[in-house]
Formats: C-alpha cells, sequence, structure tokens
C-alpha cells in the first residue's frame, strides 16, 4: 500500500482524454488508502490494471536512486525494471558503493550517471571515457563548461557510439534554481535566456543531449527539433514539490515534447513504487 502521506496524500492524477479508467482529479486518496471513485486505486493499496507491465513498452523514465545502500537501490531496481528504462545514480550512492553498483544495475535497466561533470576539457574527456569503461549508458555534463570542452565532448561521443550506444547530456540551469535564487552574477539575465544560450551552445558544439525543466521543454523542442530532451522536476502531486522550482507532471513534459523523465522521490519514497509505475504507464501510453 502506498503509505507516504508527502507524496500520496493529495494525488490528482490528469485524466488522459477519452478513457473511462482513469483516476479523476476529483478523486480522494482515503485514511484506509482506498482511492473512492472510478479509479482502480484498491482498498489493499495495488494498482490493477494492465497486468505486471511485461507487454507495454517501457516508460521513457529515469528512476533516480538517490538513495544510500546498494541493499536499497537493487531491491528498488528489481521490483520496477520493467516498467522503466533506467536508472540514475549520482555521488550519493555512487561513491558509498563504489563502480560496481554500475553493473550491478545494467542487469536491470541503463545507467544513467548524474555526476555533473564540470572541469578543464582533459578531466571532462577521461572522466567520460572512465564511465564508458565502466558500462554506463548515459551521462551529465554542465554546459557551463563551455565550448572548448562541449566541442570535445561531442567528438568523444561520436567515437564512443562507434562501439556501442551512448548520451552525454549538458545541464543547463539546474531545476531547483528560479529567478529568485540564481546566484547573483547570473540575475543579469533571466532563467529563461541563460537556459537559451547555453542549449545554442551545447548544440552548436555537436552535442544533442540536453537536461531542462518541463517549462524549457515546450520552447527547446521547437528549436531543435532532434535533440534527446532529458526533464527531472517531475512530480507527480503538485503539492509535494520539495526542494524543486521549475515543476511538471509526467504527461505534460511528455506533451510538451520530452524524450525521457527522471523520477525520484515520487517513486522511490512511496511504499508501492510498482503501483506508482503501473499509473505512470496507463498516464502517459497514450502520448508514448
Ligand atoms: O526527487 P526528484 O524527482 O526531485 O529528483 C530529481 C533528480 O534529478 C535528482 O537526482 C537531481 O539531482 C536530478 N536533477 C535535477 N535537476 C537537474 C538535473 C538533475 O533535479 N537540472
Amino acid at each position: 500500500m502506498i503509505q507516504n502521506p508527502e507524496i500520496v496524500s493529495h494525488i490528482h492524477w490528469i485524466p488522459a482524454q477519452g478513457r473511462n479508467d482513469e483516476l479523476r482529479r476529483n478523486d480522494e486518496l482515503c485514511g484506509d488508502g482506498e482511492l473512492r471513485g472510478d479509479g482502480e486505486f484498491r482498498g489493499d493499496g495495488e494498482l490493477r490494471g494492465d497486468g505486471k507491465g511485461s507487454k507495454m513498452k517501457k516508460l521513457p523514465v529515469y528512476v533516480a536512486l538517490d538513495l544510500d545502500t546498494e541493499k536499497e537501490v537493487i531491491s528498488l531496481a528489481q521490483k520496477i525494471s520493467p516498467y522503466v528504462e533506467g536508472f540514475k545514480i549520482g555521488p550519493r550512492i555512487g561513491l558509498k558503493n563504489g563502480a560496481s553498483i554500475i553493473s550491478k544495475l545494467k542487469s536491470h535497466g541503463k545507467v544513467f550517471l548524474d555526476f555533473k561533470f564540470f572541469d578543464i576539457p582533459s578531466t571532462m574527456l577521461s572522466s567520460v571515457q572512465a564511465a564508458f569503461d565502466l558500462g554506463v549508458d548515459m551521462l551529465t555534463v554542465h554546459a557551463l563548461a563551455g565550448e572548448e570542452s562541449l566541442k570535445q565532448l561531442a567528438e568523444l561521443e561520436k567515437r564512443l557510439n562507434g562501439q556501442r550506444e551512448f548520451r552525454i547530456l549538458a545541464v543547463t540551469i539546474i531545476t531547483s534554481f528560479s529567478n529568485e535564487n540564481l546566484p547573483a552574477l547570473m540575475q543579469t539575465q533571466s532563467i529563461f535566456s541563460h537556459v537559451e544560450s547555453l542549449s545554442d551552445l551545447v548544440i552548436k558544439s555537436g552535442l544533442n543531449g540536453l537536461v531542462c525543466s518541463g517549462s524549457e521543454v515546450t520552447y527547446l523542442r521547437k528549436r531543435y527539433p532532434d535533440a534527446y530532451l532529458v526533464t527531472p522536476g517531475i512530480r507527480l502531486d503538485m503539492n509535494s514539490v520539495q526542494d524543486q522550482k521549475r515543476v511538471f507532471t509526467p504527461r505534460k513534459a511528455i506533451e510538451a515534447g520530452a524524450s525521457a523523465l527522471v523520477i525520484g522521490r515520487s517513486i522511490y519514497k512511496t511504499t508501492d513504487p510498482v503501483g506508482v509505475c503501473t499509473q505512470l504507464q496507463k498516464e502517459l501510453s497514450p502520448f508514448l
């Protein structure tokens, strides 16, 4: 049963048009964990629907595994791997458990290493090569690293793709920033214009992957129809934004043109992550 009140106390799934098996906006999660209304959230807390998800396309979702132990990470990955494309790991789990976590996760999906490299060009290149050698499928660098680094990274990405599929994503402005809390020296421009100029730099340098918030996806999709746009700051419950500022629902982000979503707490902080994934599949499948 989903128990974490932070995540589920106000579930407002946005129904897909014309589908009668969706959870309605006005459905309420009652004290016993049952969703009243014509949704499918049963008293036992399980989401019924299309079976185990094995027949459905995997969601273009990378689950941010911002957890502390390998046991927690692998146990969650095992449960939800039939539903999602892959898993995102950052320094928290990576440094505590070492690089072996990458190979262990690879048997459950793609591995997205989110260390946001930002350094001199040679260090960035060797870091990316090291991650590739460990089996990473996708990783992040900061667009602010500049043209020289980005161009060399684009060449490296091309070479590595000769061996296997591999993506470098450039982070523009992280989603916990709003125009109000941007560092003072960046406040001469709006977030949007920073995102615009940094994305132009990334694409001009030859990379094609960008991390951007839901509020920038529509614009970036129009500007770069072929880009691979990854959107974090996703919330299933808009009342629970925590430290994020530029948040979007999964459906809105996909409709706006996101290629993949990063979802962390809205999945790993619930006690029924499989239920959340099943619901996401229903919610998103009409748009995939
Ligand atoms: O729990 P939540 O869904 O907010 O997690 C979002 C994840 O995406 C975190 O791991 C965070 O580090 C990452 N991220 C982000 N904003 C970016 C880039 C990465 O929130 N611009």
